[in-house]
Formats: C-alpha cells, structure tokens, sequence
C-alpha cells in the first residue's frame, strides 16, 4: 500500500466513527511560542486537549506533519527521520479506552476496513501506574486487549517487564501485553511526569508494536529482547495516549476537566508493517528519494554501510528542508533556520561523499513535490533557488575547510582553537569535523576544550539557545557581529525614544540585517523612527566599548540588564555592556554604560568598527501581533 492509500484508509476510517477531518498545522507553530516546530499531533491542539471547545466537534482526525529536531543525528538506520507525517485522532472528552483500542485495533488487522495486518504480529503495552504520582496502574487497557487478542484467536498473556532501573531484563516471557514504567508508557511533550512544567498536559499510553519476524536480536542492545528493544525486531506504529491529567504547580497531578485521547502512530511505519518491510526506507516517498539519490551518486548501487546510511540521511534531510520551506522557513543561523540550515550542510557534506553533482540537491524540491503535492498543496510553489543558493554556498565552504583540515594531517592531535575554527569560520558540523578529522588519521580532538570555547562564544543569553547550537554553526562573521552590535544599540535607542515599556520578544540576525521584536503597541512615526537612527548612528560615531563581564544572574538583575521576555538563564550569565568611553573590561563601569544586556555576544570591540559595514538604517517596521512590532534594520 502507498501512503496515500493509508493515510485516506485511516481518514475514512475514523471519518466512519464520527470524526471531523481537519488539515495539518504548519511545521512553523502558530501561537505557541514555547517550541520552533510542530512536533506531533497533538501539539497545534494543546487548547482543546485543555478544554477549550474545537469547532470541528469533540472527534478529529488528521494527518500532521511533524518535524523532531532531536533526531537529526539518528538519522541514518532503517527507521528514524526527522520530518514524518503523524496519523492522529483525538477524543476531546468523548470516547475513552474502549472505544480508542478496539478501533485502532480494527484499523489495523482488518483486511477491507483497515491495512489487514496478522494480530499475531502485534503486541502492545500499558502503564505499570506510578505510586509516588498517584497514578494508578492500567489493568483497563491491559483486559480491553486481551479481548480483542482473543476475539482474533490470538492467545495474550499479560507480563511486567520491570522497569528502567533493572534494565528491562526479563525479557518476552511468552507475553503480548506488556506493563512498562513511565519511561515507556506515559506520554506528554515533556516526557516522564517529573520532567513536566506546570500546566502540561499528559497522561498513561498504551503502545502498538509490530513484529519482523526475519530479524534477529541482537545483544548489543540488552541481553534480552522486548517490545521497546531498540533492536529493530518490533516496531512501533501507533500511541493512545489518555490525555488524563495536568500538572499543577505543587507538582502532583489533576484530572483535566475532560478525559481526553490522543492517538499518533507514524504513518511510514504502519506502511512498512503493512508491507512487512522493516526498512521504512524502502517505502512510499523514502524508496523513491533513496533510488534517485543512489542512481545519481558517481558511486551508484553502492550499497556499503556508509553509502545507505548517506542515502537515507540525504533522503530525509532535503524532505525535511523542503518541507520547512514551503511553509516559511528560511535558512539563517537562528532558531528554526538554523535547523534547516543543518539539514543542508549535513546533505551538502554527505552528497560531495557520493560524488552527486552541484545542485543535485536543489533538484530533489520538486522530487519531494511531485511525491506529496496531492495532500500539501504548500509543496507546489516552485523553491527550490533557497536550497540551491545553501548548497551552493556550503559546497564552496567546504571545499575551503577540507583544504584547511589537510594542515592538520599528521600532527596526529587537533586542538581546540582549531577544532572551533572549523566550525565557527568554515561553518563544519561538529561531528565533521571529528569525522574528517579521523579519516585523516587525527585520533585526538581537545574536545573539553572545544566546548569550553564554544561556550564562552556562544550566546548565553538566548533562550534555549544551549539547545540550539548543539552542533556548532555560531556566526561569527564580521557582517553578524556589527549587527548583533547594532542590534544592543537599537533596543537602547528604541527605549529612549518610545519609552521604558519597550522590551526585546524576539531577534535574528543574519550577515544582511538584523530583526527585533518588541512590545509597543502602536506604529512608529517617521520622526520616531529618524531620531532611532539618529541615536545609533551617533553611537556609533562615538566609538564607545563593548565590555563583556560574567556575573551572578542577579548581579546582573539588579545592574537592570535587559534580557528577553520569556527567557531562561543559567545561574552565571554573561553580560555585555556599551560604554562609557573610559570603560576597560578592568573597570567595566558597568552603571554608566549606554546599555547593558545579558548576551554572549560575540560582538565588536568598539562602536565605531560598525561604520566599515556603513550607516544605520531602519528598512521596514510593522505588527507582528497585537502589542508587538518587528523592525528589520542595517548597517549600509
Ligand atoms: N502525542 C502522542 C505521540 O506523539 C500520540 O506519540
């Protein structure tokens, strides 16, 4: 079966049970500033699963595109991606357990209603019940697949597989529903209860495996096997979870005022158990990309470890990109662009490997389009300029940073400055460089050292920025590093024009301009906007200092450092402040100076370096929402 007919199969499925069809969100969330990317499908109705009432009735079902960043280095073996579409259907306070089982149970093993999978090749899970979060343990789901097993004549014993702290030693023990801690059975967007912030919902799960019988288990993932081994002989295709409880700010749980169910189950995988391949790249969509990729690579049908291993990384980072794309996304060194920019660099990387030729992979756009046009019309747009312009430019700063890693070739060691050099100047994903570095017979990389530079340079200040910039990429050219000057200069002029309530809700900065968004509630007057430029500019003229201190976070606070609404800072914060004239990063002055942020930087010694870019200039302000308005400025 393709993935259209399993995805209509599952809409017309559920559509059959009362359920309202409602479209896939954007990746790019809408009114939820808390995450760069839709993650799953329950995350653009967080509000409903809350209480709040959907238009569409108390049934949905959908189909929603998803993208899990934290994947990105997993990506390589026969089943993880980082963009996948997620098949869900949710109870808002309507039908519980019962109903939710038997369904996805009928879906799955039917031969004209559903995809007609072998109930013996399924085996399921539920929640063991937490004590210390008085949860109870879920016998419920436990009685209701028993039946259903036995209504199919399948036998289904009910075992415990002990829990994370023993390792889930006990194996299969001859069952097929099987109780596992929260680790394993108990969902919400924050993992275990423990880890949930007040406010977040979450609730007990009950998993669907599907079993490969043609694989073998292998040791190296745990002296036994069981429904969760990462072994790659069971596969999970589909979650319901029971959206019971929310956290509260005590920390123990409350029923939410409605029982809800959240099911998601991969779509590319219940194809692939419906076509009992355990490679979900040689399915739907991911065979297709794979067989261009292969056929294009100079080393075609290549088929070593590494070379699949390019295939897949390849085929699902330009689907991602693509997909990124068409809903907004551009590439930069900031948040969701970041992302998406790694996705190209780490293409770009694996594609020189395969010998596939410049713009090979701008090309795959409309591969990808063609693929899934049908159901996400976005795809048609014709973008494929902005993976062609990244390729283009990466291929060329690659080539530079080979040439560069070759300097090292037999000095047997990297060190941390140019372990960080690589990344930073040449833009090399950290674990391009440890490759490459190997491959040259460079077995040592300082790597404590690495991270301790990457860490005094990076932006502390930025929320969840730690997060971000996990593999490296920091720009540290000069262009981005005169407007994250520019950028500290702004927000001070902005306030001394506008007045105190204007605070940063947002930034990104690139080599060509930079953008901030503030709280103001009306738009700015062209003399508003004159005298902002006015002020930076004269700064600028000035040739004021820079100064870069580390303090205690409310060393900082009480100093009245600006930091952005919303975000979270470690303990000891960096802080960067402007001026006075005489200010020395001996005697920083820091109560006199023109501004002061909490910032990692890296910025620019003096104002006046920011002319070599040129003059200061607003190029466009506007609403973002309501209370909150964007400028987009540069040094020109
Ligand atoms: N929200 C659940 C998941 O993502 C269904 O697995």
């Amino acid at each position: 079966m393709t993935l259209d007919e399993v995805r209509a199969k599952y809409l017309a499925f559920f559509k059959e049970q009362g359920h309202a069809i409602i479209p896939s969100s954007s990746l790019v969330p809408q009114n939820d500033p808390t995450t760069l990317f839709t993650g799953s499908g329950m995350q653009p109705l967080v509000p409903y699963l809350l209480g709040k009432n959907h238009p569409a009735g108390s049934r949905l079902v959908d189909s929603q595109k998803c993208f899990r960043s934290m994947d990105i280095e997993e990506v390589g073996d026969n089943r993880h991606t980082t963009f996948f579409e997620m098949l869900g259907n949710w109870s808002l306070g309507d039908y519980f357990k019962q109903e939710q089982l038997r369904w996805f149970f009928t879906f799955l093993t039917d031969k004209e209603k559903g995809i007609g999978l072998d109930p013996a090749r399924l085996y399921v899970t539920a929640f063991i019940g937490d004590k210390a979060n008085n949860v109870p343990q879920d016998t419920e789901s436990a009685e209701l697949w028993q039946k259903l097993f036995s209504e199919k004549g399948v036998e289904a014993n009910v075992v415990e597989i002990g829990s994370e702290a023993n390792g889930y030693t006990v194996g299969m023990q001859g069952g097929r529903i099987f109780y596992y801690d929260a680790k394993k059975n108990w969902w919400s967007r924050a993992g275990v209860p423990e880890n949930m912030p007040a406010g977040e919902p979450g609730g007990p799960d009950s998993e669907v495996f599907y079993e490969f019988t043609d694989i073998e288990h292998d040791p190296k993932w745990g002296a036994q096997c069981h429904p969760n081994c990462d072994c790659g002989r069971f596969l999970e295709i589909g979650n319901s979870v029971f959206m019971q409880y929310i956290k509260q700010e005590d920390g123990s749980f409350a029923l939410l005022p409605k029982q809800n169910v959240d099911f998601g189950g991969g779509l590319e995988r219940i194809v692939a158990a419906s076509e009992n391949s355990s490679d979900i790249f040689k399915t739907g969509t991911l065979h297709v990309l794979v067989e261009h990729i292969q056929k294009s690579a100079a080393v075609a049908y290549n088929s070593s470890k590494e070379a699949t291993a390019a295939y897949r990384i390849i085929a699902d980072h330009v689907r991602a990109a693509s997909f990124l794309i068409a809903d907004g996304v551009l590439p930069s060194n900031t948040d969701r662009g970041y992302f998406l920019r790694r996705l190209l660099r780490r293409s770009v990387r694996y594609a020189d490997k395969l010998g596939l030729p410049a713009g090979y992979l701008a090309s795959l756009y409309a591969t990808v389009g063609q693929q899934y046009a049908n159901h996400y019309p976005e795809l048609e747009e014709d973008k494929h300029e902005i993976i062609a312009t990244e390729e283009a430019k990466f291929r060329e700063t690659l080539a530079r940073g080979m040439k560069e890693l070759e300097r090292f070739v037999g000095q047997g060691s990297l060190s941390a400055q140019d372990a960080y050099q690589l990344v930073t100047t040449y833009g090399f994903p950290l674990e391009l460089v440890i490759e490459e570095a190997g491959e040259r017979g460079i077995k040592q990389i300082d790597m404590d050292g690495f991270k301790e530079l990457l860490k005094q340079h990076q932006d502390l200040s930025r929320a969840g920025s730690e997060q971000k910039f996990k593999g490296g990429l920091a720009d540290t050219s000069e262009a981005t590093t005169r407007l994250h000057t520019a950028h500290h200069l702004l927000l001070k002029a902005l306030q001394t024009v506008l007045g105190p309530h204007v605070k940063q809700r947002g930034s990104n900065i690139t080599q060509e301009r930079l953008r901030i968004d503030f709280s103001h509630g009306e738009k700015m007057t062209d003399e508003q906007k004159a005298e902002v430029e006015r002020i930076v500019n004269e700064k600028i003229k000035e040739d004021i200092p820079m100064i870069r201190s580390e303090m205690a976070k409310e060393e900082a606070e009480k100093l009245g450092a600006e930091h952005e609404f919303g975000a979270k800072y470690p303990d000891r914060v960096s802080v960067y402040s402007l001026g006075p004239k005489e200010a020395t990063e001996d005697n920083p002055m820091h109560e006199q100076a023109f501004s002061i942020e909490f910032c990692g930087g890296p910025h620019v010694a003096h104002t006046g370096e920011l002319a070599q870019s040129g003059v200061f200039k607003i190029q466009k302000e506007e609403a973002v929402s309501a209370g909150v308005r964007r400028i987009r400025a540069v040094l020109q």
